[in-house]
């Protein structure tokens, strides 16, 4: 039943270029310029005359909540705010009934992003839901929804819903750039194209397999590790973090790279290894300079980088290589490696990969 991988885990990190397949399969239509999704279509003008889009989520669905709110924003120009479905249900949150609220979760079970639904309908806000699991409470109890067509995902660490929620978020961030007309037509038509190959890049991103079990090896006894992103991969940051930290069981933070110098940095010394997103994109140079700040105090750094990078690799300890995309779409293969090597690490620290101490798969109590 694991298909010839050692754990479950495993084995849903490499379905991950499939499921995305399955996710965007009927719904992307990258020649014709369409994206069709019909809990979007059939409430479009709920979308449209939105002035607010409240993403409610836990956990690693919660991370792909922020990725989504940097992509929202970005694209169709909505102002998002991203919650713990467990803080928004206990403070008395402001909600508008034209708000939209996304909740999303892989089990559909989880009681704090039940609850939070249960509240937003309650204020009288229009609710959709991004679930895994089909026929779960959550995809009964929201107006509307979208699948993540992942598969049943059985390691409590969470990876290939990951990346399906974010490829199901992308798709109605676009589709509602379109009908609002916030995307220039050749960035609109370059995003699809791209999503389209994401799987084959994902594909490639899993050959970054030996380099992480390598890297795994020299750090697999540090105490701590820190991760840093800035932008779309800050979330990526903190997703890699908390995949650590759950299965191998040491600690580690996610932090925006620019955050170090107002406190963590001062954690840094050579023991310390510093998982390092840097594509080449955008805040590239920003990340470079980080880098730097990083080295001159002695850090080892362990950076992941578009293929082909020179400036980083010139400064870096270690590089894990991932196929160039659009800047938007870079989460959906920076997430790979980090997925890898918490893998590696945890099985050399004999962990159980697929069923952590104090951990379940739904957390279906408060
Ligand atoms: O089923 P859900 O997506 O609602 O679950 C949310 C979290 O419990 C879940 O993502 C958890 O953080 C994972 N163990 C992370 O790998």
């Amino acid at each position: 039943e694991k298909g010839g991988y050692d754990h479950f885990m495993l084995k849903e990190i490499y379905e991950q270029p499939s499921v995305i397949k399955d996710t965007y399969r009927g719904r992307l239509h990258a020649n014709k310029g369409m994206i069709q999704m019909a809990g979007v279509e059939d409430n479009i003008d709920k979308f449209t005359n939105a002035n607010r889009i409240l993403i409610v989520a836990c956990g690693t669905s919660w991370h792909a909540g922020l990725v989504a709110e940097y992509i929202f924003e970005e694209f169709s120009r909505i102002p998002v705010e991203v919650e713990y479905a467990s803080e928004f249900r206990y403070r008395n949150p402001i909600i508008y009934p034209d708000d939209v609220v996304i909740a999303i979760s892989q089990s559909g079970e989880t009681a704090d992003t039940l609850a939070a639904i249960k509240l937003a309908k309650e204020k009288g806000a229009f609710v959709f839901g991004v679930c895994n699991v089909v026929g779960s409470s959550i995809s009964r109890e929201t107006h509307a929804g979208a699948y993540t067509h992942a598969g049943p995902e059985i390691g409590v660490a969470s990876t290939k819903a990951f990346t399906t929620q974010i490829t199901v978020l992308t798709m109605m961030a676009l589709r509602l750039a379109k009908a609002k007309g916030t995307m220039n037509t050749s960035d609109y038509q370059r995003y699809l194209l791209e999503l389209e190959l994401i799987p084959e890049k994902v594909e490639e991103a899993l050959q970054t397999n030996e380099v992480a079990k390598m890297i795994a090896s020299i750090y697999k006894s540090a105490p701590n590790c820190l991760y840093l992103g800035r932008g779309y991969n800050f979330p990526v940051a903190l997703e890699g973090a908390l995949k650590l930290k759950e299965i191998s069981y040491i600690h580690a933070e996610g932090y925006p790279a620019a955050e170090m110098k107002h406190g963590p940095i001062a954690l840094i010394d050579e023991h310390m290894p510093i998982v390092v997103i840097a594509p080449k994109q955008n805040h590239y140079d920003k990340v470079v300079s980080n880098i730097q700040e990083i080295k001159a105090r002695s850090g080892k750094i362990i950076a992941v980088v578009t293929k082909g990078d020179t400036q980083v690799r010139a400064l870096a300890d270690h590089v894990i290589e991932i196929p160039d995309t659009a800047e938007a779409l870079t989460p959906l293969l920076t997430t790979i490696p980090l997925q890898l090597l918490s893998y590696h690490i945890a099985v050399m620290r004999e962990c159980n990969v697929d069923q952590p101490r104090n951990l379940a798969k739904s957390v279906t109590v408060e």
